[in-house]
């Protein structure tokens, strides 16, 4: 398993929502958190592994030796999102270097699936809360340059185009 970089277009397609609540799902899961962890990332999308599913993990710990902030969504929607937004910086696994400011509501209620195919609902904010958007994003191919201003855009342009040049050259040996 490897992280798929910008500009792949398996981040953009459609994803599938999880219906085999089975063992391979959740080895998957087990095996995208220890990508995440390798990678030194707090959260994870099935697209950005190359399996188009609506599946997500995130530990906003970050950190292997902190299990207890584990937690594995499987269709996941949002039911309500704070009127409130606010900036904060974001990075993206498949963005390697590339961090910048994007607005989003400031608190979100999920609702979801777990590895066992039973619904359970979460009431997120602050950092859980960004990192669950940038993730559920991701299972809509959206990516977070997307939601960036034009002045915030300008700021990281170089930078994707560099990944851009880079995923030609890779796709033309
Ligand atoms: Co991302």
């Amino acid at each position: 398993m490897d992280i798929v970089l910008y500009p792949d277009p398996r981040l953009r397609k459609p994803n599938a929502p999880v219906e085999a609540f089975d063992e391979e799902l959740a080895a998957t899961a087990r095996q995208m958190f220890e990508l995440m962890y390798r990678t030194k990332g707090v959260g994870l999308a099935a697209p950005q592994v190359g399996i188009n599913l609506q599946m997500m993990v995130y530990n906003p710990e970050g950190d292997a030796l902190k299990p207890e902030g584990e937690t594995v969504l499987c269709n996941p929607r949002i039911v309500r999102r704070a009127k409130d937004k606010e900036f904060e910086e974001e990075g993206c696994l498949s963005f390697p270097g590339v961090y910048a400011q994007v607005q989003r509501p400031a608190s979100v209620v999920v609702e979801a699936l777990n590895l066992a195919g039973e619904e359970f609902s979460l009431e997120l904010d602050a950092w859980e809360a960004r990192i669950f958007q940038h993730e559920f994003d991701h299972l809509d191919g959206i990516l977070f340059t997307d939601r960036l201003t034009p002045a915030n855009k300008t700021l990281v342009k170089s930078q994707l185009d560099e990944l851009e040049t880079a995923y030609r050259e890779r796709a033309q040996a």
